[in-house]
């Protein structure tokens, strides 16, 4: 799909350090299939300048029911294998959390979240067809409770697009936004990218994730490093993933 013979690779991405949203554990979702597809898509991010990749596999009621007792044994296999394979690379695992009953009712419950970084970050989604109801509640409970909410790649969102107020809101509740990098490549169509470059130009986004799920889209994410976008998401001087 993404060609990059001929391109010139404009950089990598050694300035953010840390990944904080993929799928790269084996076996827990819709991402990595085996232990050899996970070290595959590591070994890349480590080409692409990566020094350190926290994993947050979907929890999403009855399709990704994923809690500690599935996610850390399978970091617990990557680490071991990077570690057999001589490969330094910093593995974490948190979670991407689904803003569904579910979610509210173990945040009501005070329940104990899979999260990352000195700051305690929470990784949410929405769904893609309507906004979810219980997401603000959420967000002001977390808080409250010692975590930093993260919205992840809100220019997916298409419910949103013309409302930019909304992601300004989010920021005002005190939610963090996360950019998935291969937005800007055109990968889920030509409004995602349109938002995507709005929310930059907007300086709203505090944290850039890749998403990574499988091959095509570690191809997307190096054809990124060909394209003028690199270097927009090169001088974005607000990602914070380096201080994760
Ligand atoms: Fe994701």
């Amino acid at each position: 799909m993404f060609s990059i013979f001929k391109k010139k690779v404009l950089g990598d991405f050694s300035f953010l350090q840390t990944d904080l949203h993929n799928h790269i554990l084996p076996g827990v979702d819709d991402g990595a299939k085996s232990i050899n597809d996970s070290i595959e898509l590591l070994q890349q991010m480590q080409q692409l300048g990566y020094k350190k990749i926290i994993c947050t596999p979907h929890i999403l009621g009855n399709i990704y029911p994923n809690n500690p007792t599935t996610i850390l044994p399978a970091l617990e296999k990557v680490k071991r294998v990077l570690n057999e394979n001589n490969i330094a690379m910093q593995v974490e695992a948190a979670a991407e959390y689904m803003a569904d009953e579910n979610f509210v009712e173990a945040v009501e419950k005070k329940k104990p979240f899979l999260c990352f970084g000195e700051k305690k970050f929470i990784l949410i989604e929405m769904s893609y067809l309507a906004p979810s109801p219980y997401l603000e509640q959420c967000v002001f409970q977390l808080i409250l409770d010692g975590y930093q909410p993260v919205l992840a790649h809100p220019e997916r969102y298409n419910y949103y697009h013309k409302q930019m107020n909304k992601y300004e809101q989010w920021k005002e509740k005190g939610c963090w936004l996360q950019l998935n990098a291969l937005s800007l490549t055109g990968y889920y169509g030509k409004h995602v990218k349109q938002t995507a470059e709005k929310l930059l130009t907007a300086q709203l986004i505090d944290l850039l994730g890749t998403d990574l799920h499988h091959a095509q889209h570690m191809a997307a994410l190096h054809y990124l490093c060909t394209t003028p976008y690199y270097k927009m998401l090169s001088q974005y001087p607000h990602f914070k993933n380096a201080t994760i």
